[in-house]
C-alpha cells in the first residue's frame, strides 16, 4: 500500500469512486473542485490533488472569448472532456450540459449525457436550473449517468435571473432555492452546485441536503468550493467575480515571458548554440564544398 499524498482529503489509488464524496460530506472533508479544458490542466488538477474536474460550459467565455455561456454548443464540450480525461485519473470528470442540449426532451438529454459519456470519457454529467431540469436529471440518472445539479446564479438562464448576480436573497427566493436543491436530490443527483448565493442559504441547504454542496460564491459551509481555472489563476481579462481569490498571476508571467522571447528575437539572442542542430563534420564540409561550387557556377 502506497503512503497517502497529503494533498488528498480522501485518497485512493485510483479513480476517486463517486460514493465516496457523501462519506466526504459525513465526515467534514471539504470537496475541491475547478474546472479544466484540456489535456495539460486536467494533468495539472490531478497532480495537485483536486477531488473533481468540471469540464464547464464557462470554457465559452474564458477560453473562447464569448460574453456568455449560452452558444456553447454539445460538440465544444465533447471534445474538451475527451482532452480533460486524458489528462486527469483520479479526479471524477464531470462534463457541463451545455444550454439547448438538454432542455426540450427526457431523451434528448439522456442522448447527448451518454454522449458525453460514452464518447467524451466523463464520469458524470451537470445541469443547471430545477423545474424541468429536474425531470431530465432524473431521466439521466435512470439511464445510469451520474448528475450533478446546479442552483442560484445559473449563467445559462442569466437573462431570466435579470443578469449576472446574486440570487436567493429574499427569504422567497431563498426558500424556493432550497427547494429546487431538494428537487434534484429526489431526483437522484449525487451534488449540487449552489452559484451565488447569500452564506446562510447555501448553509441552510447544505444542511437540508444529504448530498454535498459545492459552493462558487456561496461562502465557506458548503461542502466543498468550485473555482474557475482561468479566474484563479490570474489569465482571464474580464470582469471576474466577488467571490474570485485568485492564486496565482499567471496572465503577467505569459506576457512577460512572451515579451522576453520578443526581445531576444529581435536583437538575435535567440535561438542559442543549443537550441540548434549541428551535423557531422565531414558532412558540414561536403555540403559546404558542394554549396560553394554551385555559388562560382
Ligand atoms: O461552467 C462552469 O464553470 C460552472 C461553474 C461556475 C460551476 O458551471
Amino acid at each position: 500500500m502506497t503512503d497517502k499524498p497529503p494533498r488528498y482529503a480522501s485518497w485512493t489509488a485510483g479513480k476517486l469512486p463517486l460514493p465516496e464524496l457523501a462519506e466526504m460530506k459525513r465526515r467534514g472533508d471539504k470537496i475541491v473542485m475547478v474546472t479544466a479544458y484540456d489535456a495539460p490542466s486536467g494533468r495539472l488538477a490531478d497532480a495537485a490533488g483536486v477531488d473533481l474536474i468540471l469540464v464547464g460550459d464557462s470554457s465559452g467565455m474564458v477560453v473562447h472569448g464569448r460574453e456568455s455561456t449560452v452558444p456553447v454548443t454539445l460538440d465544444e464540450i465533447l471534445f474538451m472532456t475527451q482532452w480533460v480525461t486524458r489528462g486527469a485519473r483520479r479526479p471524477i470528470v464531470i462534463a457541463d450540459m451545455p444550454f439547448g442540449s438538454y432542455e426540450t426532451s427526457n431523451e434528448q438529454a439522456v442522448s447527448n449525457a451518454i454522449r458525453l459519456v460514452k464518447e467524451g470519457g466523463a464520469d458524470a454529467v451537470k445541469l443547471e436550473r430545477g423545474g424541468t431540469s429536474v425531470l431530465r436529471a432524473h431521466a439521466i440518472v435512470e439511464a445510469g449517468v451520474p448528475v450533478m445539479g446546479h442552483v442560484g446564479l445559473t449563467p445559462q438562464t442569466a437573462t431570466v435571473l435579470g443578469g449576472f448576480k446574486a440570487q436567493g436573497r429574499t427569504a422567497d427566493r431563498a426558500q424556493q432555492l432550497i427547494d429546487d436543491a431538494l428537487e434534484l436530490q429526489s431526483a437522484g443527483c449525487f451534488a449540487i452546485v449552489l452559484e451565488a448565493v447569500p452564506a446562510a442559504v447555501a448553509r441552510a441547504a447544505t444542511q437540508a441536503l444529504a448530498v454535498p454542496t459545492i459552493g462558487i460564491g456561496a461562502g465557506a459551509d458548503a461542502d466543498g468550493q468550485v473555482l474557475v481555472w482561468h479566474d484563479m489563476l490570474g489569465f482571464y481579462e474580464g470582469h471576474a467575480p466577488r467571490f474570485v481569490k485568485r492564486y496565482a498571476e499567471l496572465g503577467d508571467a505569459i506576457v512577460d515571458a512572451l515579451g522576453r522571447y520578443a526581445a531576444d528575437v529581435r536583437a538575435g539572442t535567440f535561438p542559442e548554440e543549443q537550441h540548434t542542430y549541428a551535423m557531422p563534420d565531414e558532412e558540414r564540409a561536403a555540403f559546404e564544398a558542394t554549396s560553394d561550387s554551385q555559388r562560382s557556377r
